[in-house]
């Protein structure tokens, strides 16, 4: 059984408002992308990384990431996260069978631990996720108005990256283009099928970096730690 990742760093990153792609933008100094690289690299379970990518930055990200061991391929991404996650499972090794992990390179601070969690329990239950508990009182709105209070303790936030057995995960990514479904993760998929997905502690850590707000906090937390 191997595990494989596909890492999408493909959007432009236009809430980020950056002069270029989010994924090549520096947190504290080095690009997201080699930060989530070197993250699932250092998963002992993980076997392959394939990146995913703008289309004229394939070049360049072949360049930066030269020291990720596991790299396998770069390959160009598409309009949407959903078409960049599918051109990475077309560039997976034909044959392959095991576990495929997806992962945003928005998440550049994922810790290896999380991984191997994701990883271990998509080899059990064929389908694993993070899941960050909320610590908010959830409303559901209606035009600015509150309309009632969520149950928190049946609630959470969605992280990556997502584990599924490729085969399953191909199924369902495939019945969600044929019914023309906008998907927002991986897990989205499954779940039109009534697949089981379970769910692995996510981590405050493992933020995904959306806004120069969630960078600059990004880069405080990796200064207070050391890093150059
Ligand atoms: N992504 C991708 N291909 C796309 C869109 C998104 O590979 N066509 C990737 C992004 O690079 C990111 C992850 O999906 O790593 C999560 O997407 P998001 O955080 O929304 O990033 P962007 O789409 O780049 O940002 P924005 O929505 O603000 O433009
Ligand atoms: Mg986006």
């Amino acid at each position: 059984m191997k595990a494989l990742a596909i890492l999408v760093a493909a959007g432009r990153g236009e809430r980020m408002g950056a002069d270029q792609p989010k994924a090549f933008v520096p947190v504290a100094g080095q690009p997201m992308l080699l930060l989530a690289a070197r993250a699932l690299d250092a998963a002992p379970s993980l076997d392959g990384i394939v990146v995913v990518v703008p289309a004229d930055r394939i070049a360049d990200a072949r360049q930066l990431l030269g020291g990720v061991r596991a790299l396998r391929d770069v390959v160009a991404g598409g309009e949407t996260r959903q078409d960049s996650v599918q051109r990475g499972l077309e560039a997976l090794p034909p044959g392959f069978d095991g576990v495929v992990l997806v992962h945003d390179a928005a998440r550049p601070l994922v810790e290896v631990d999380l991984i191997e969690s994701v990883i271990q329990a998509a080899v059990e239950h064929d389908a694993a996720i993070p899941v960050l508990g909320l610590v908010d009182t959830v409303k559901r709105l209606r035009d600015d108005r509150v309309v009632e209070t969520l149950d928190r303790s049946e609630l959470g936030a969605a992280q990556t990256p997502q584990g599924f057995r490729v085969a399953l995960l191909r199924r369902a990514y495939d019945k969600a283009f044929r019914d023309d479904v906008v998907l927002t993760d991986e897990a989205m998929a499954l779940e039109r099928l009534g697949e089981p997905v379970m769910a692995v502690k996510g981590s405050a850590r493992n933020r995904k970096l959306t806004t120069p707000e969630d960078l600059a906090w990004a880069e405080s937390l990796l200064l207070s730690e050391g890093h150059p």
